[in-house]
């Protein structure tokens, strides 16, 4: 598959994953477009929820996002620390608790990894999680060569022209590099990121039942990205097809329920989304299309906007489509990927075979005991990684 012109150099070639719920350490290759793939419980989901985690780091989420998990604890990999350990309940841990994420492209990467404080145990916040070490460098992996900002704890150091100046700014324990430094010299670094990870969209089981947000009218405002609740979704596809994309709208339409075409119907700023289908009178409105049809035009919307985010990450998007979709859905995930880079976590072995077909470069997990690896992956195919200790 050719890369997207636009993304060349931007897309992330790396996702690497430590001490994360089954991802003891795992480093994942990716592509334009990655397919994930794998049993029951061998850990997609949360490879997704790892890098959805990530995300909230570009929003200054990431402690509060630990937290509506569960807290370090129910995140923390449950295991024991080395696979000799395995099976041994109880056994106490020696280490720090760390809960490594780290992303990069071929031009940036970044790493988090946090903790639990060194406790003033008479805080009400004693099990908040803390940032401990941040690292923005260039290139594929971190090095000390490649490094441009390294945080430990509070302190920052920043490297400039002359070499690495120690900032004066102290970093708060929930406070990000990405966010939050304001002083340094690799403004356009942090930036750069921060608004790159803060763009990429997650589309994870939209809802479809009777009360659902996209069954509903809406005050249509222009909206460049449909919302995780899918509740814009007339919206979105107006702004779409005023941004003169409709027509690869209409075919993904008409490629899974032939003959139909969807409209967006408005009345006194009022926005409905509508189809009409062969045989019927009148177009349905979204509150009476089946769940299958309005999560396939979910999936249309959020997938081929006019302008993509930089990142789609999809977790089990064929859920509840009936077989004779997954073709369209496999050609709409492949059209997308022309335009963006695109994470698709699956379960069906259809869409991995049309994806695979399309393109798409499959990587399966596996849980062997101790937590989740890369089927396959020889030592020399697992991207180059590097974790700094703290
Ligand atoms: N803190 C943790 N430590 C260790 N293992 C964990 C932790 N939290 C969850 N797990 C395990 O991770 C495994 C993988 O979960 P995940 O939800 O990612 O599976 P999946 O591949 O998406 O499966 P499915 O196909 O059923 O959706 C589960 O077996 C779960 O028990
Ligand atoms: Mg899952």
């Amino acid at each position: 598959m050719s890369e997207p012109s636009d993304t060349m150099g931007r897309m992330l070639t790396t996702l690497a994953v430590a001490g994360y719920r089954s991802l003891v350490d795992v480093v994942v290759p990716l592509h334009p477009l990655t397919v994930i793939t794998g049993a029951n419980g061998t850990g997609k989901s949360n490879l997704y929820r790892a890098l959805r985690l990530l995300a909230e780091t570009g929003h200054g989420r990431a402690v509060s996002a630990i937290a509506r998990e569960g807290g370090l604890d129910s995140v923390l990999w449950a295991g024991p620390e080395t696979p000799q350990g395995a099976g041994a309940q109880g056994t106490v841990r020696t280490r720090p608790v760390s809960v490594r994420l780290g992303v990069a492209s071929e031009e940036l990467g970044y790493i988090i990894d946090l903790g639990l404080p060194q406790t003033d145990q008479r805080s009400l916040f004693s099990r908040d999680p803390e940032i401990k070490r941040e690292q923005v460098f260039t290139g594929p992996f971190a090095r000390p060569g490649t490094l441009i900002i390294d945080r430990q704890r509070g302190g920052v150091r920043v490297r400039g022209d002359d070499g690495w100046v120690s900032s004066t700014q102290a970093m708060g324990p929930g406070q990000s590099v990405l966010l939050d430094l304001t002083d340094g010299s690799a403004l356009w670094e942090t930036v750069s990121l921060r608004q790159r990870i803060a763009s990429w969209r997650f589309y994870d089981h939209f809802r479809t039942d009777a009360a659902a947000p996209a069954r509903l009218p809406q005050v249509g405002t222009r909206t460049r990205w449909l919302s995780d609740d899918g509740h814009d979704l007339a919206a979105v596809w107006a702004t779409t097809a005023e941004a003169g994309r409709g027509a690869p709208l209409d075919a993904a339409v008409d490629r899974a329920f032939p003959g139909s075409r969807v409209r967006v119907a408005t009345t006194d700023g009022s926005f409905r989304l509508q189809l009409q289908q062969p045989g019927l009178l009148r177009p349905l409105d979204a509150s009476e299309l089946s769940d299958g049809t309005l999560r396939f035009l979910l999936l249309t919307a959020a997938l081929l906007p006019a302008d993509p985010p930089p990142l789609l990450v999809l977790n089990e998007p064929e859920a509840s489509l009936h077989e004779s979709l997954i073709a369209p859905l496999g050609a709409l995930l492949a059209e997308a990927a022309t335009q963006t880079q695109v994470i698709v976590v699956t379960h069906s072995a259809s869409l991995r075979a049309a994806l695979a077909r399309a393109g798409g470069e499959v990587v399966e997990l596996e849980s062997q005991g101790f937590g989740t690896r890369v089927r396959d992956q020889l030592p020399l195919e697992r991207p180059s990684w590097h974790w700094p200790s703290r």
